[in-house]
């Protein structure tokens, strides 16, 4: 199984300076929405290039594991574990259902990989598969495109990057193109609309409780004031979700 992000793993590793909301928000966003990885074991489902697998480790998580149906980002992040050994494991896997994953995590994250999901079922299977790794009481967060993502042609170009949309009327489903440049290069990929009731739906049915949608946090470096028209329309938003039961002491 390949993916459209084959190929991407140096223009991912360099969206995190070219692309600053990144840092400057999305991180400190999903960091918060999580409240913290410190002595948890994490699964970071769909990890590309393993940008958060490692800061994870980097925080302090008791063991990070990144699986992503894209070899070639898999090679790449393990690659940079070689070189920089953070103790995170890879592994090359559609939607992580394997019986070795089951239960095995107190937190599944998971940056993007929801809007990439084309259709209900395979939003629905991503929901179930991150479920399904999560011991009770457990955490899902997902970074996923806003639903309320400003439509406006070119408004997040000053963030570096464009979203265009065939009708600003979106019904679940709709594509919706990403284009952004980094490092001199420029990348288009597609993304899927999918609304507030869309996202809940295949997280409740996959079992979660207690979904809710985080507002996003800037990180506390002052630069809060760079992306005030971005922070108006993030086109991201953190939603988290809780496995029922209680966490094991650990
Ligand atoms: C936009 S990239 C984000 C990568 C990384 N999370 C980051 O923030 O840099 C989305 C990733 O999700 C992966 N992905 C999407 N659907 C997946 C699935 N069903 N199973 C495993 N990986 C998936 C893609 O291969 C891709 O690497």
């Amino acid at each position: 199984m390949t993916s459209q992000f084959d190929g991407m793993a140096a223009l991912h590793e360099r969206s995190i300076d070219e692309l600053p909301f990144r840092r400057h928000i999305e991180m400190p966003s999903v960091l918060a929405a999580a409240g913290g990885v410190e002595g948890r074991r994490v699964l970071d489902l769909g990890c590309g290039s393993g940008l958060y697998a490692r800061f994870f480790a980097r925080n302090g998580a008791a063991g990070v594991l990144g699986v992503d149906r894209s070899p070639g980002l898999i090679a790449h992040a393990r690659h940079r574990e070689e070189v920089e050994p953070l103790g995170v494991r890879y592994l090359v896997h559609d939607e992580a259902t394997t019986d070795t994953l089951t239960g095995a995590f107190d937190l599944a994250v998971s940056v993007y990989a929801l809007s990439y999901a084309a259709t209900p079922a395979a939003l629905a299977r991503l929901c179930a598969a991150a479920r399904a790794t999560l011991a009770p009481g457990g955490r899902f967060v997902a970074a996923t495109l806003n639903p309320d993502f400003a439509t406006v042609p070119h408004y997040y170009r000053p963030y570096g990057f464009d979203l265009t949309v065939a009708d600003p009327h979106l019904c679940d489903g709709d594509p919706v193109g990403l284009h952004a440049r980094a490092d001199g290069e420029s990348f288009q990929v597609t993304a899927y609309y999918w609304s507030r009731e869309a996202h809940e739906r295949a997280l409740t049915e996959a079992g979660f409780t207690e979904v809710a949608w985080q507002s996003p946090r800037t990180a506390a470096d002052g630069s809060a004031s760079l992306f005030a028209r971005y922070l108006a329309a993030p086109h991201v938003l953190a939603v988290s979700a809780r496995v029922p039961g209680d966490s094991s002491p650990r």
